[in-house]
């Protein structure tokens, strides 16, 4: 069974099994956009509501158990109510909330991130976006210019400058080695999206024409240093080295947006793996173990006087949060960990790859270590144009199917990916991989 009659069947046996999903989802759509609270996945019929989450594992409001590859989307390396966190965290209520000063800890949290990422000097803040946000604004500031390069299909928050290219119609996104600017939903000035330059993933030579074309003026280059926000796109030999050696010649800030990628691939994220060494370094979802962080760091002399400039938040470093980040990175993402997920993630890679040979699927895989996802095409996928050839329905068939499997297979949506947690075993490899061996006929 294909095609329509297939995905009527497995809509049909998600709404069976989701039926108080369905009901909160009513009475929350009469208030909140989407019927969701602002974070959570917004899919058709309805979002699963969800009650409970422990180990690898998460359970709906209706009682069904999940094995949970998005992890929210690849925020919990360590899982769900790792107890070592959770023991942490009870500890530090004990101690209040927002103190209003520093606090010893900070610095704790502060130097476990330096020990991973080359950072001179760190600031925390609440979330991925401010971490792009303040970014970009040292760039600005530290270099005097005003225009900025992105990714074409990267996403890096909702900020005004970044908001821009993120899923850009192809009819109305120009040549794919010069692609016009193009903002993600309206609300951001024509200036803004003037200074946001769009280049496309794994492509030197478009670099280097922007760069040329605009002398003198572009003050960042920001990247995902693996894609992740359009599948998993890993950067091609030598795409990363060229980019440092582009900006290094022409003072231009490189700015690795490591808010997916930090943590995971490795200890000290992308910038580990690939070698390269960034100016600036976005963190944010993993390294605060579940709790709201982000953190902007780099070099010396682009954070030099932050502070005396009114980059703060009331909520920045928030106790609670630099606990998690803390004994997220000192106590429980430990290095024996990086080797025992790497290998969880080989085996899914190439179980998938295997089972899509055997069913002759038209899809892909890719992934690095501990991440990796699912794409329904033929086409190699090395940037956004090659990407928006993925299926986009089969994606949804595949999802919903792996979900009435038991399985959250991965973060919904085509551009997504899974994960695997430090609390996740061989056995809940083994049943993701049955799961899809029961789904991959029907694709
Ligand atoms: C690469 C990247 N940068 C920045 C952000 C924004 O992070 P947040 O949602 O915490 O604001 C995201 C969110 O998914 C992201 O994937």
């Amino acid at each position: 069974m294909t095609g329509e009659s297939y995905l009527s069947k497995i809509t049909e046996q998600y709404n069976q099994r989701t039926k108080q999903s369905k009901k909160l989802f009513t009475e929350a759509i009469e208030l909140l956009p989407g019927g969701i609270g602002g974070s959570a996945p917004t899919y058709k019929p309805y979002p699963m509501f969800v009650n409970k989450g422990e180990g690898s594992k998460l359970w709906d409001v209706d009682g069904n158990e999940y094995i949970d590859f998005n992890l929210c989307w690849g925020v919990l390396l360590v899982g769900h109510k790792h107890p070592i966190l959770m023991k942490g965290l009870q500890e530090q209520l004990d101690y209040g909330t927002m103190p209003g000063f520093p606090y010893e800890e900070i610095i704790d949290a502060a130097k476990a991130l330096a020990r991973r990422f080359p950072m001179d000097k760190i600031r925390f803040v609440n979330s991925g976006s401010e971490a792009t946000l303040y970014a970009i604004r040292l760039a600005r500031r530290y270099t005097g210019k005003d225009k900025i390069i992105k990714i074409e299909g990267a996403y890096h928050g909702i900020s005004d400058s970044l908001h821009i290219s993120k899923r850009p119609a192809i009819d109305k996104a120009g040549p794919p080695d010069r692609p016009n600017s193009i903002p993600y939903g309206g609300g951001i000035t024509k200036a803004t999206v003037k200074d946001t330059l769009v280049a496309p993933f794994n492509n030197i030579d478009a670099i280097k024409q922007l760069v040329k074309e605009n002398s003198g003026q572009i003050a960042a280059i920001i990247v995902e240093p693996m894609m992740m926000n359009a599948g998993v796109i890993p950067p091609q030999e030598g795409y990363l080295h060229a980019l440092r050696e582009i900006t290094e010649e022409s003072n231009i800030v490189l700015i690795f947006d490591e808010v997916k990628t930090g943590v995971k691939m490795a200890p000290g994220g992308a910038t580990e793996y690939y070698g390269v060494k960034p100016d600036l370094i976005s963190l944010a979802k993993a390294i605060g173990g579940g709790l709201p962080i982000g953190a902007c760091g780099g070099k010396e002399e682009i954070m030099a006087g932050i502070g005396k400039e009114g980059l703060f938040g009331t909520f920045s470093a928030n106790p609670l949060s630099i606990r998690a980040c803390k004994i997220t990175l000192t106590e429980i993402l430990t290095n024996d960990q990086y080797d025992k997920i790497a290998q969880m993630g080989k085996n899914l890679l190439s179980g998938y790859q295997d089972i899509i040979e055997d069913h002759k699927l038209p899809a892909i895989v890719q992934g690095i270590n501990a991440v990796g996802g699912i794409l329904f095409t033929k086409e190699p996928v090395i940037n956004y144009r090659t990407w928006t050839k993925v299926d986009q329905e089969k994606t949804h068939a595949y999802w919903i199917a792996m979900a009435n499997n038991g399985i959250i297979s991965m973060a919904y949506g085509a551009e997504e990916e899974w994960l695997i947690s430090v609390q996740h075993s061989k056995e809940d490899i083994q049943q993701h991989l049955e799961a899809f061996k029961k789904v991959a006929p029907n694709l």
